[in-house]
């Protein structure tokens, strides 16, 4: 590869988990720069990733780039990354961004053509940062660029974050209607009723420019829908200190706001999601995937239909009449197959999605039969102690069994069958 194409090419999209790595776990090749060489370069942690998430946004694009540039290079040379994260959009705002690299040596482009959306086109650059502190700023020249240095200066002397408001001094808006005003507020009471630990602590929840440090987030799971990407921030993260700014939100100059109902409805979603995670079913949902064990649940009673009527089609006198054990055997192979089947398909559909091809889907089946088989073996082994040796009736006996087994098959298969591997990334 030239060097002129290296310096051109488009950042590869983070897929899998919508989660931020340690600084420490940040390899060369994630910035997909020097992937194919094969010296492996020191890690190049700079202090400040800042993204900006683009849709159709071509006619801003340049002004932006220019601006942000100039403002980084004469406080933080080289010490920083500009990272558009633009979803395809169709006025070609990648391919300008992209023209603009070997001008701008700190400049990354990232192109997503399978997800899509505002808060995880943030996440998704955040992940490819290489920065100790993250931030965003909108593309289209509303927020105010030179507030990046105070908001920096705000980490730096220890808030963990640091937001761009339009409601504290220096704050506020150029010329919204009062519909807008009377949306935007409302909107931030309805997050006030709803998640009051969350959106209470700082005073523009809705503020879409803002910073955080890395380490505050890190290793923790985002899950976002919508507009609202501060909010998850404030509600995943291990936010202490809060620092906040004012600015003007400007009037957009070129394009258009991708605003429409859809986000109302996506933010009181995102609201409810964050809140049922943070509540106690939340808590314990972390300790323990209550939702996932229902499912294998469902799914191996599925397996006792499956090996009932295999049992029956094969050992029946009225049918085959095989032998019981031979038959037995085949029932159970059945029903593991049924089951795994479904598992991969429903139970851990998010953990096979990111491990696709027949190979490693077999390599998981072949796991899951080698557990399911040793879960029979168990099955047997503690059906005989609770019966022979502390005297349980056989029937309970088998019950708490079968219930025992259930969980080990459970935990042993989520966190070997299909558990991810980093190879898998
Ligand atoms: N990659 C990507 N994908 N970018 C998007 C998407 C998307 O689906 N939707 C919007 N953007 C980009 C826009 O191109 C722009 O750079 C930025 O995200 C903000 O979008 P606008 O549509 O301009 O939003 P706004 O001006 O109404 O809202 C702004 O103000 C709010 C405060 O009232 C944003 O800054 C919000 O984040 C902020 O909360
Ligand atoms: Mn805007």
């Amino acid at each position: 590869m030239s060097i002129r194409q290296q310096q051109s090419s488009l950042l590869p999209v983070p897929t899998g988990a919508l989660q931020i790595s340690d600084v420490s776990e940040i390899t060369p090749a994630s910035t997909g720069l020097n992937s194919h060489s094969s010296v492996p370069k020191k890690t190049n942690t700079v202090k400040f990733s800042l993204v900006v998430p683009t849709y159709n946004e071509s006619k801003n694009i340049t002004a932006i780039v220019e601006v942000l540039s100039s403002l980084l290079d004469a406080s933080i040379p080289e010490d920083y990354e500009l990272i558009i994260v633009d979803d395809n959009s169709p006025d070609g705002t990648w391919e300008s961004a992209q023209a603009l690299m070997p001008e701008y040596p700190q400049l990354r482009v990232m192109r997503r053509t399978e997800e899509r959306g505002l808060s995880t086109a943030v996440i998704r650059g955040w992940q490819a940062g290489n920065g100790q502190i993250l931030g965003v700023i909108d593309g289209d020249l509303q927020h105010p660029p030179k507030v990046l240095l105070q908001l920096l200066s705000a980490i730096e002397r220890g808030a963990d974050l640091a937001v761009g408001s339009r409601h504290v001094e220096g704050g506020g808006v150029s010329s919204w209607s009062a519909v807008r005003r009377f949306l935007s507020r409302g909107a931030q009471l309805l997050g006030l009723v709803i998640l009051p630990q969350v959106v209470g602590r700082v005073s523009d929840p809705m503020s879409g420019y803002f910073m955080v440090r890395r380490s505050a987030i890190a290793g923790h799971t985002m899950s976002p829908i919508g507009y609202k990407i501060l909010i998850e921030v404030l509600g995943r993260g291990n936010i202490d200190q809060i620092a906040e700014v004012g600015y003007v939100f400007q009037e957009r100059r070129e394009g258009e706001s991708k605003v429409t109902w859809k986000q109302y409805i996506e933010y009181l979603q995102h609201l409810l999601k964050l809140r049922l995670s943070r509540g106690r079913i939340g808590r314990l949902q972390q300790q323990f995937p209550i939702g996932r064990f229902l499912r294998f649940g469902a799914v191996g009673l599925s397996g006792v239909f499956v090996d009932m009527a295999v049992l029956y089609l094969l050992h029946d006198p009225s049918t085959l009449g095989w032998g019981l054990t031979r038959s037995k055997i085949f029932a159970a192979e059945a029903a593991i197959i049924n089951n795994f089947f479904w598992n991969d398909a429903w139970t851990f559909a998010d953990m096979s999605s990111q491990q696709r091809g027949w190979r490693k889907r077999f390599k998981r089946f072949a796991k899951f039969n080698i557990v399911c088989l040793v879960g029979l073996v168990l099955n047997v082994l503690l059906l005989n102690i609770l019966y022979n040796t502390l005297g349980v009736h056989y029937q309970l006996a088998n019950l708490i069994a079968i219930a025992l087994v259930t969980f080990w098959n459970f935990w042993i298969n989520l966190k070997l069958s299909w558990r991810v591997t980093e190879s898998d990334n």
